[in-house]
């Protein structure tokens, strides 16, 4: 189900919450936010009530109006709407769920009903978090992001792992703009920091004849998880922005930083402009350069990584000096 709290006020919550916004550290009168909003200022004294209720920390002062002093760290779809650029396409329509499967499921069920792509769902909980290879993804309450993106490139099947490389560089630029922490990519889909893995991409995808139908892109970023959230499994090669900065991370915040982000890379890939994204993306890859060894199935390649391919896949110098192409795998990287 999801969470009440983003039911009905849609457009008027979002709407007050960026008019407030847009007044930084100073004071909106009721009057300019029933104007911009277009409703009474008894109704938007009731909508204010309102989020104060859900842990939004409005100010007012007689004479001078509203002022937003906190927001609360939940996930609530008109608050990441009121933070959006203009005109995005990815995160037009925002959806939150206090509980569900996995984003994924919600969003395939979109796309195969043919709902035009910029959907953005995310959940506060999962109960089947999926990863790749058939793995499960650790998603506990409130404590990630976790969402799924509906997209509908135009681009051919082959060239499907575009979509991966954007929104890994895309999450590095993200979590540098919030944290300020400069995390890496691990091919094809693993975000580091230090080492250890702090997100994660999970893509399903629906093809058409020699057509993309849709791309269901499930991203899980470990937030602030802390040790004892991680399973001792993962205590080596796991990690959260939270253990890794020393402080916690307010999720919202973050989370309209990605969206604004895989809109804007989105729409210079969807320009033709992948060079640029390739080229920001082997800036932040720390795979190219070292000795890997992947697991394509039952295979194991071992060598060492020279590039990425236009289409996305990695180019391993194997033991015997042959030029593999890796479309994809488990890789480990070698000391
Ligand atoms: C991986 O690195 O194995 C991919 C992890 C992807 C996890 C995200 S969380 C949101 C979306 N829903 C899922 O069930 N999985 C993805």
């Amino acid at each position: 189900m999801p969470a009440n709290y983003n039911e009905k006020q849609i457009p008027i919550d979002t709407k007050i919450l960026k008019t407030l916004r847009s007044a930084g550290a100073g004071f909106v009168s009721g009057a300019d936010i029933a104007n911009t909003c277009g409703i009474s200022r008894a109704a938007i004294w009731l909508r204010i009530e309102s989020l104060r209720q859900i842990g939004f920390e409005i100010e007012a002062v007689p004479h001078l109006g509203y002022k937003l002093v906190s927001t609360p760290d939940l996930l609530i779809a008109d608050d990441i709407a009121s933070l959006l650029n203009e005109d995005v396409i990815i995160g037009r329509d925002i959806q939150v769920y206090t509980s569900t499967s996995s984003t994924n499921d919600i969003v395939l069920k979109l796309a195969t009903s043919n709902v035009a792509e910029g959907s953005v769902v995310f959940a506060e909980y999962q109960t089947n978090g999926r990863g790749r290879l058939g793995r499960s993804w650790i998603s506990p309450a409130k404590k990630g992001l976790w969402f799924s993106v509906l997209l509908r490139p135009n681009l051919s099947p082959q060239l499907s792992s575009r979509i991966i490389i954007m929104a890994s560089t895309s999450l590095v630029k993200a979590i540098n703009q919030v944290t300020g922490i400069q995390a890496s990519i691990k091919w094809p889909n693993d975000i580091l920091i230090n080492g250890k893995k702090t997100a994660g991409i999970l893509t399903e995808i629906g093809t058409e004849l020699d057509k993309i139908n849709y791309i269901v892109l499930g991203i899980g970023i470990n937030v602030n998880l802390s040790k004892g959230d991680l399973p001792q499994t993962l205590s080596k090669t796991a990690t959260s922005l939270m253990i890794e900065s020393g402080s916690k991370v307010h999720r919202p915040t973050l989370a309209a930083a990605v969206i604004n982000q895989l809109d804007s890379d989105y729409k210079t890939l969807s320009k033709g402009n992948f060079t640029i994204i390739a080229e920001e993306w082997e800036r932040f890859c720390e795979t190219i350069g070292k000795n890997v060894t992947i697991h394509v199935g039952d295979r194991i390649i071992k060598g060492r990584a020279e590039a990425v391919d236009t289409d996305g896949s990695l180019m391993v110098r194997t033991q015997h000096g042959r030029l593999e192409r890796v479309i994809g795998g488990d890789v480990t990287l070698e000391k």
